[in-house]
């Protein structure tokens, strides 16, 4: 383990923060092919490829049923594949370690457990010692910041400081890939702009390729180094659009000229293909 970064050294690697753009010559991380999916008489997927980059945040975005949290969960692993396949960096199988945050932070957390053995409870299935545990999760929650009392139980805690234990209990196993599926939307407005920023830190300090799915244009492409706009039935890509303001981006992003035609650009694609549907 190296100095200073602490448990998520891995990721960091020299990364300068927020250049998205050095790293975009390099091979994807996640690569698709020809995937297929199909629920009962519902084909949501049909030979869909797609590639995403390293160390990118991207965001996804389109009509509700298309088939976000399909995507995801299945590039996780939470759900098998008809056809096609998911190469991580170019390999079928390898043994990866995800991070994935619900929408519902409610029941993802155990209410029986402190906040802080939430964080840990991963570190336990992969048979880490509890001294060791400890430690990862001490210099996590050191590492980011985080001013919780986590030795309250999740129901103590707010909304928001439920999901930030969410969060960190998916970043403490040093994940390759961070996926969360509409993290924010129980929360109310205030504290999503909040955890908006929070994820935008963790993501700059961590340069973790994560894959976020959300409801909220604004919030997609405040936070996307690019925009996956899907649509529906079976789905496919819209538009993958690029969006490459530099972080931290902050509220005055949100009046910028190129924040407001690249959401512009967004809501023209997403019109469309919801006609379409
Ligand atoms: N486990 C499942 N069983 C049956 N149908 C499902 C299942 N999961 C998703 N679907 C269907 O697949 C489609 C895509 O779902 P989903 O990926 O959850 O959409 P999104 O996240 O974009 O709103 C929807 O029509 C949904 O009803
Ligand atoms: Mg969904």
């Amino acid at each position: 383990m190296d100095q200073g970064s602490g448990v998520l050294r891995s990721v960091t690697s020299g990364r300068p923060a927020g250049s998205a753009a050095a790293l975009r010559s390099t091979r994807p991380h996640v690569t698709v092919r020809g995937l297929s999916k199909t629920f009962g008489t519902s084909r949501v997927y049909d030979r869909f490829d797609l590639d995403i980059p390293r160390g990118e945040l991207i965001s996804i975005f389109g009509p509700n049923g298309c088939g976000k949290s399909t995507l995801i969960n299945l590039i996780a692993g939470l759900i098998p594949v008809d056809a096609g396949e998911i190469l991580f960096d170019g390999q079928p199988l390898r043994d990866i370690k995800f991070g994935y945050v619900f929408q519902n932070y409610r029941e993802a957390l155990f209410p029986w457990l402190r906040s802080i053995e939430n964080i840990e409870y991963p570190l336990k299935l992969m048979k880490l010692g509890k001294a060791e545990r400890r430690e990862r999760t001490e210099r996590l929650v050191a590492h980011l910041g985080v001013k919780i009392d986590l030795k309250r139980y999740p129901y103590e805690l707010s909304g928001g400081q439920q999901q930030l234990v969410s969060i960190m209990r998916a970043l403490v196993v040093d994940p390759e890939i961070l996926f969360l599926d509409e993290p924010f939307s129980a929360l109310d407005y205030e504290m999503t702009l909040f955890m908006r920023d929070q994820l935008q830190r963790i993501f700059v300090e961590t340069g973790t390729t994560t894959v976020l799915v959300s409801h909220d244009l604004e919030e997609a492409v405040y936070l996307a180094d690019r925009i996956l706009l899907l649509s529906r039935g079976p789905a496919r890509i819209a538009d993958f659009v690029p969006y490459e303001a530099a972080r931290p981006r902050s509220d005055a992003t949100l009046s910028e000229a190129e924040f407001v035609r690249v959401k512009a650009h967004c809501l023209e694609v997403f019109q469309r293909e919801v006609r379409k549907g």
